[in-house]
């Protein structure tokens, strides 16, 4: 049963206090943790719960669970089974933003989804650093440009974020620059832990800030740094699978796009198999939902989906200009 209430109710209604058995020492936690809103709580599992706040397991999945079940209530979420027809419905009417490049958009399906956590892999300087300055620009366009008229939060783990880049590409985009960049939330991390802590703060800014887009530029730095050797991969797996979920989750229950970046080395081996299965491990490919693999090719890049739910393997060329990602001026395909 939906419950209707009013958008400024609806804040109230979204405290964790609202949680069915969560009481005041419970709440206190929740608070101290920096995790206000029933939806804040959904971002994580319920062994992240155990872990931040320090409850039972068992807790934690009573308290998910109810978490669940008031963001049905208030209609945030489906909770039951849907017409696949329906399902279409909704699927066509997904908000998406443009890459700039009208190739890689129909590579897409139309720009990147929001609700899905979307990762660009490919070697060193194919592009990636440039497709996430690039939608933090285009994510603030109106939606007649293909924007959303939203922010952006950037998470940048490689000092790689350049607001000059920026500004660059908005101008050349008939945007202000000045503006732009007040609307995009840039997080420098130190270490995984930190990444995971700033993480946790996105939901504030998506909310209060309007932001509509999520980039993590790379997510595994830190993991591959901090987790050396061979004894160390089963507990980094562990953690990135974790974290990727979190940002999953992020994605599903905000209804933002959610871009990482992995950069992954043409290893001796990948001449034996194939070079676009070669990176980031099963936990990475398991938690996107869609993948697209970059190569450079001179001036341009290609671009290749991979193992998308729904889009056959094909590829698209882009370019790289002062306005971003663009499209190369001769040899447009499509
Ligand atoms: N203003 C610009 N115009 C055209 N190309 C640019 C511009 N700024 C950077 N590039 C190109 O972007 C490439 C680096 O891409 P980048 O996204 O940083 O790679 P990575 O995949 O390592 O993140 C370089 O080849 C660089 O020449
Ligand atoms: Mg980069």
């Amino acid at each position: 049963m939906v419950k209707l209430v009013k958008e400024e109710e609806l804040e109230d209604e979204l405290d964790v206090e609202n949680i069915e058995g969560v009481g005041p020492t419970t709440r206190d936690k929740f608070y101290a943790a920096g995790i206000y809103d029933i939806k804040q709580i959904l971002t994580f599992s319920p062994q992240d719960l155990v872990e931040i706040l320090g409850i039972s397991y068992d807790k934690a999945v009573e308290i998910s669970n109810k978490a669940r079940k008031k963001l049905t209530e208030l209609g945030l979420m489906e909770s039951t089974f849907s017409a696949a027809s329906e399902v279409l419905k909704r699927r066509l009417t997904i908000d998406r933003i443009t890459t700039g490049s009208n190739n890689l958009d129909s590579l897409l399906g139309g720009g990147i989804e929001v609700g899905a956590l979307t990762e660009f892999y490919g070697e060193f300087g194919s592009g990636k650093t440039q497709i996430c300055h690039t939608l933090c620009v285009t994510v603030q366009l109106p939606k007649e440009k293909k924007g959303l008229d939203a922010g952006a939060v950037y998470i940048d783990t490689e000092n790689t974020f350049r607001p000059e880049r920026i500004e660059t590409i908005a101008k050349a985009r008939g945007l202000n620059p000045e503006n732009v960049l007040k609307r995009i939330f840039v997080g420098k991390v130190y270490n995984a832990s930190h990444q995971e802590l700033l993480t946790r703060e996105i939901p504030n800014y998506i909310e209060r800030e309007n932001c509509r887009l999520v980039i993590v530029d790379s997510a595994m730095t830190h993991f591959r740094a901090e987790y050396v050797g061979r004894s160390m991969l089963s507990e980094r797996q562990q953690k990135l699978n974790r974290y990727l979920h979190t940002l999953l989750r992020l994605a599903e229950i905000y209804k933002v796009a959610v871009v990482i970046t992995n950069q992954v080395q043409a290893a001796p081996d990948v001449f034996f198999g194939d070079p676009t299965k070669a990176s980031g491990g099963h936990v990475m490919a398991h938690a996107s939902t869609y993948r697209i693999y970059l190569r450079k090719s001179g001036k341009n890049r290609i671009a290749r989906i991979v193992d998308s739910p729904y889009h056959a393997e094909a590829d698209a060329i882009f370019t790289l200009t002062d306005a971003g990602i663009g499209d190369p001026e001769e040899n447009t395909k499509k």
